[in-house]
This record gives structure tokens, sequence and C-alpha cells, in this order.
């Protein structure tokens, strides 16, 4: 039976996982191949790029703007740059689906640009926090000039004399660093940016790659500097764009909690800004093999071999936050599965996700029957050693990885695990139910 990615979905206690998959494209990396491919002049040819909806989210918001992009038959993506500040007025709104990186990407784009936009985006994205790019923009010269600053729908104005500007990131996100970093691009002079806790650095590593004037230091106190000087063509160039390991987390924690799971998982970015998780799984006592390794446009791909564990609890600090943030959903279920006391520390940004992911992961914990506590940002996961209840249905709120980890979870535990809708999947990995099917998984639409 196929699977499709829509209504409601149910996942059955599974014998065992096995087989080998290739994990699609990486959803940052894809954004920004081909946000910076659109400033070059020329062509940017794009091997691997993810095919999801968050991506055509962006890829139909770079058309709105002149560029022109062409899918080849071998699945390549063909970007015609139209150079640094040459993206035209878009004559319709630009909707962006769910896709927060979309939303605040295109906006750092726009706020150089001599360009109205309105920018549009589903229930989830309209009730995410906007004015954390908002301020940095508005000091570029960018301005709000319809609706509420802080959420979507409303309308930017990019600047056209925009300054340079020198901004210390109050949040860590890799969004507003890169939404600047972009904008910087079309800037006179230097933009600088200062980060005192470091997120994913794709953006730096494609700038090198595209030829911008960056350079990367570190401050008086020791906190990475990232300075551009705008301006400069960018060069057209060719990008592999390695495996996402925020979807391979999901395929790994189903191997580790399914008794008698062997799963080959290629094409697995492996990068300090993103796969800390991999650590932490290992700490937890995973056996997880790394098979080969190779590069792919800068970042470090692998080829990991992971085996069924029965895991134990661990402590993580808050300050793995950053490069783990798309991750505790599904560390909280491996933790359900795991003997022992699992702490997580430091998830408040979980809460501004594509849902309230804080209470995401309380809820899927209480209603699947795993005991746990929170105080504010923390939370205290008391693993059952290998067994899960379930028998629960989990409204997603439209979010991927809610989905996801639900789902995951359902594979291993004594009753069906049901999420009300699998269709968000599709914004981030739209290959998930197909690739678990594959490995045997047992997840069925529900009819009803
Ligand atoms: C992303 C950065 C992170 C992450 C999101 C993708 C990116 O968001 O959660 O899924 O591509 O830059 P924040 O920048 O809000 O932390």
């Amino acid at each position: 039976m196929e699977i499709k990615n829509k209504k409601s979905i149910k996942a059955f206690n599974t014998p065992g996982l096995k087989g080998k998959i290739t994990i699609p494209g990486d959803k940052s990396i894809s954004h920004r191949a081909l946000i910076l491919g659109s400033m070059c002049v020329g062509k940017t040819i794009i091997k691997g790029l993810l095919e999801s909806e968050d991506i055509f989210s962006t890829i139909n918001a770079l058309i709105k703007f002149g560029v022109d992009i062409e899918r080849k038959e071998n699945g390549d993506f063909v970007v015609h740059g139209v150079g640094v500040g040459g993206h035209l007025q878009p004559d319709e709104p630009v909707y962006l689906g769910n896709s927060g990186t979309s939303a605040r990407l295109l906006i750092g784009l726009v706020s150089s640009c001599d360009i109205t936009v309105d920018f549009l985006g589903d229930e989830s994205l309209s009730s995410r926090p906007m004015n954390r790019i908002i301020d940095p923009i508005i000091r570029i010269g960018a301005e709000v000039i319809k609706g509420d600053k802080n959420k979507l729908p409303f309308t930017v104005k990019g600047s056209s004399s925009p300054l340079p500007i020198k901004y210390e990131m109050k949040i860590p996100s890799a969004q507003i660093k890169s939404a600047i970093m972009i904008s910087a691009l079309n800037i006179r002079g230097e933009t600088t940016i200062i980060e005192p806790v470091l997120t994913r650095d794709h953006t730096e590593n494609l700038l090198n790659i595209f030829g911008a004037n960056i350079s990367i230091t570190k401050n008086k106190l020791g906190h990475k500097s990232i300075s551009i000087r705008g301006h400069k063509e960018l060069k057209p160039t060719n990008i592999v764009v390695p495996g996402d390991p925020s979807s391979a987390a999901f395929i790994i924690v189903a191997a580790l909690i399914v008794p008698g799971s062997s799963v080959v998982i290629k094409n697995v970015m492996i990068n300090k800004t993103r796969s800390i998780f991999i650590d932490f799984l290992i700490e937890m006592g995973a056996d997880i093999i790394f098979l080969s390794e190779y590069q792919n446009s800068g970042e470090k791909v692998v080829d990991l071999k992971v085996n069924y564990s029965q895991l134990y609890g661990i402590d993580i600090p808050s300050t793995a936050a950053p490069a783990m943030i798309d991750e505790y959903l599904i560390i909280s279920i491996a933790a359900a599965y795991a003997k022992g006391k699992t702490l997580l520390k430091g998830l408040g940004e979980l809460r501004v996700k594509e849902s309230d992911r804080f209470s995401a992961i309380k809820n899927i914990l209480q209603l699947a029957g795993v005991r746990f506590e929170s105080f504010d940002d923390d939370i205290v996961i008391y693993g059952n050693s290998g067994s899960v209840k379930g028998g629960c249905l989990i409204d997603t709120n439209l979010d991927h990885r809610v989905a996801m980890a639900s789902i995951v979870m359902g594979l291993g535990a004594e009753e069906p695990i049901e999420i009300d809708d699998g269709s968000s999947i599709n914004t981030s990995f739209s290959e998930f139910f197909g690739i678990m099917k594959t490995l045997g998984g047992n997840i069925k639409n529900n009819e009803k």
C-alpha cells in the first residue's frame, strides 16, 4: 500500500528495520544555494537539491524576483542568476507556506534591494516571530510599510541606499545571521556580525565557494566575527548538496529503538554546528558505525550503519541547543526508549519553531505514557528501558518534525501511535514514508 503524506497515519510496532537508504539534500544548504546562485551573473548548477515544499517556496519566490530556475531531467537544478542587486520588483505577493528559513533569508535579500515585497505565510509561519529579522533590516535602512512588523503578513520596502551595520546576535539564529549576510552582499562597505554563540555555518561556507569578500575572525572576547564587503560579483559555481542530518536523525533513532534493526544510512552531512546529536546518541550507547567519509561542496559527508541499541539516559547541556535545535523532538523519543533519566536543558527556542515544540515534546510523552518533568526551559525524561505504551493520537499542529517523531515513536511502541495529518512532512522530507517502507516500517494510512 502506498503511503500518501496526507490525512491521519498510524505507526505500528515493527519487528526490525533493515536495509540501505540515502538521505536527500540538506534543507538549509538547498535554500542558501538557490539564493546565492540567484545573486551570481550566470549559471549555478545544483546537484542533490532537496525537493520539498519549503524549498519550492524559495524557488517560487526567486522566480517572482525575476530569476530563471530550471530542473533538468537528471534532477539537477540550474539557477540563472541576476547578479547582486539584480532582483526585480515582484508583481504579486510572495507566499512562503510553512518555511521560516525562506521568510528570514528572503527578507534579508530584499532589505538591501530597491524593491517592495508583500510577504505571506501559512497559519504556522504567520504566528512565528519576525521582529528578530526586522530589527537588523531596519538598521540597514529597510522599512515595514504595511502590517505588524512582528508577524507575517507584512510588506517590506528594501533600501535604495542600504547601510553597512555592525550587528551583535542577540539570539543564536542561523536564519537571522544568514539574512544579514545575504543583505550585506548588496551593501557598499563592510557589514560585521558578531556571533557570541555559534550557529550553523553553511552560509559562510557557501559564500567562500561563491567567491564573496568574507572574512571570519574572533573579536577580543573570543566571539566569532564575520565581515562582508558587499558589491563584489559572485561567481557562478556547481554545488552538490550533502544529505540533511536533521532528516537522517529520524531514521537513525528509528533504527536505534526498534529491536532487531540494522540500517545503512548514506549521505549524512557531518558538521559540528549540525550533527552533535550523533555524538550524544553515541554517549547514550548507540551503535553507530562510520562506514565511509567524503566531501561535498565544502561539507563532510558520511555513510553510517546504525544497529538497534539499548540506550541510556544522559544530560545534554543548554550549550548544545543551537547545534541540535531541530533534533530535540527526536532525541526525546530516544530518551523515552532509554534506560534511566535524560536531562535536556535550554529548550526555550523550541517554543517558536513550526509549532511550540517544547509543548509538543511534553504532549507526545504524556499521551504515549512516558514519565517526564519540566522546569522553565528544561525537560527530564524518565526512560523505561525500551518499553513505551503508545496507543494515542497526536495533533501535529502543521509541524513536520512533530509528525515524524511521533511516527518513529510508534514503530517501537506496544500500541500504535496515530498522527492527525502527515502532510506537513512534505515541507522537509517527502521521502520519509517511502524510506520507512523500504526499511520495513509498519506504517499505514488510517482509512476510517
Ligand atoms: C535554519 C536555522 C534554524 C533551524 C531551521 C533552519 C537555517 O532556525 O531551526 O530549521 O536554515 O538557518 P533558527 O535560525 O531560528 O535557529
